[in-house]
């Protein structure tokens, strides 16, 4: 009998100690089985009953049970320890730092030839014109025959224009003017339109030349117009692009799709004439930024344009020649790089 309750408490106090180590929800159910499980350690104490005297069987029940208590009681201590440190954890791992600097996600911005191109269409919407776009993928008969560049023109040498197919005469357009063909096919006087868009030609890339640039054209024909028109709605232009103490300068020119024709000068952005050794006009005191003049009557008359009764003026405006002078941009390459630290200048 004195060995049961030594064994007995020898159980407890090995339990007690076990206890302490558990960590886990499985190890603790895994004690309580060893113990009182139905081959436990007390259930098999327990199985001595039977050949003990009453009154020694009801001293060990009555340890038995105090024993039994005991390890219940510290089994559900346990695990309301478990369970709380379970939540404490999560909660520390959920825990939200909101004092740590956030993600930043890059806006985009748009282009800076987009932002020009829309500046300057932005003028000549103000003066009632209308936009209109053309394909960059033409046809000769468009980009060339119609605007009075006939076969053997020098401008259309495969040198200069870039051919998709030669013999069919498919091309990508080398000017916005085909787009003025177009309009004039469809549409009847009066026409005021521009027609903002991409252009190709084999250019070797240099600080102001490039394969793909962007131009503008714009399209006048209504009865009584005159080269006074033109000039005056380009001296607007210019005065609202550049500032209203902006002078322009129209130099005869030629251009096979207008008579007669000019090239338009603007006074300089930097030195306004001041200064010889300007490095923006380089003394000059004017940059050319565009070509027109009256439409060619031949012009008129090949989109059906009764050229006794019509008149128009025509003019094609270089994106990249004005941003460059308005952003002050020396390198026209910065506009296709794609560097991240040029074009998040426009973007603000
Ligand atoms: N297409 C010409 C060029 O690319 C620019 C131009 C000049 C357009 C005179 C016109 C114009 O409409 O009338 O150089």
């Amino acid at each position: 009998m004195d060995k049961l309750l030594s064994d007995l408490q020898a159980i407890k106090d090995r339990f007690r100690s076990e206890i302490k180590t558990v960590d886990q929800e499985q190890k603790l159910d895994a004690l309580r089985v060893k113990l009182l499980g139905k081959k436990g350690e007390l259930t098999a104490i327990m199985k001595n009953m039977g050949r003990l005297s009453n009154d020694d069987r009801r001293r060990l029940g009555q340890a038995a049970n105090e024993i039994r208590q005991i390890v219940e009681k510290l089994i559900d201590e346990k695990q309301t320890e478990m369970s709380h440190r379970a939540q404490q954890e999560k909660i520390a791992a959920e825990t939200i730092d909101i004092s740590l600097p956030g993600k930043r996600h890059r806006v985009g911005g748009r282009h800076p030839l987009a932002l020009m191109s829309d500046e300057i269409c932005e003028i000549f919407l103000g003066l009632g014109y209308s936009i209109a776009e053309g394909p960059e993928i033409e046809l000769d008969y468009y980009n060339f025959e119609m605007l009075r560049l006939p076969k053997g023109h020098p401008a259309r040498d495969e040198q200069d224009t870039f051919y998709l197919d030669y013999e069919s005469g498919l091309l990508l357009r080398s000017q916005t003017s085909p787009v003025q063909i177009r309009v004039m096919n469809e549409q009847k006087p009066p026409i005021y339109i521009v027609c903002p868009g991409r252009v190709y030609r084999s250019d070797a890339v240099d600080a102001t030349h490039s394969p793909i640039f962007h131009q503008i054209e714009g399209l006048a024909v209504d009865e009584n117009l005159s080269m006074s028109d033109l000039v005056a709605s380009l001296e607007l232009f210019a005065r609202k692009l550049f500032g209203k103490d902006t002078r322009i300068r129209i130099r005869p020119h030629h251009f096979p799709f207008t008579e007669p024709s000019c090239e338009v000068d603007i006074s300089c952005w930097t030195c306004d004439g001041n200064d010889l050794n300007c490095k923006t006009c380089h003394g000059e005191g004017f940059i050319e930024i565009l070509g027109g003049g009256m439409v060619h009557p031949e012009v008129l008359e090949n989109c059906n344009i009764d050229s006794k009764k019509y008149t128009g003026f025509a003019f094609g405006i270089g994106v990249e020649r004005v941003a460059m002078g308005r952003y002050d941009v020396t390198d026209i390459r910065n506009f296709y790089e794609n560097d991240l630290r040029f074009l998040e200048q426009f973007s603000r």
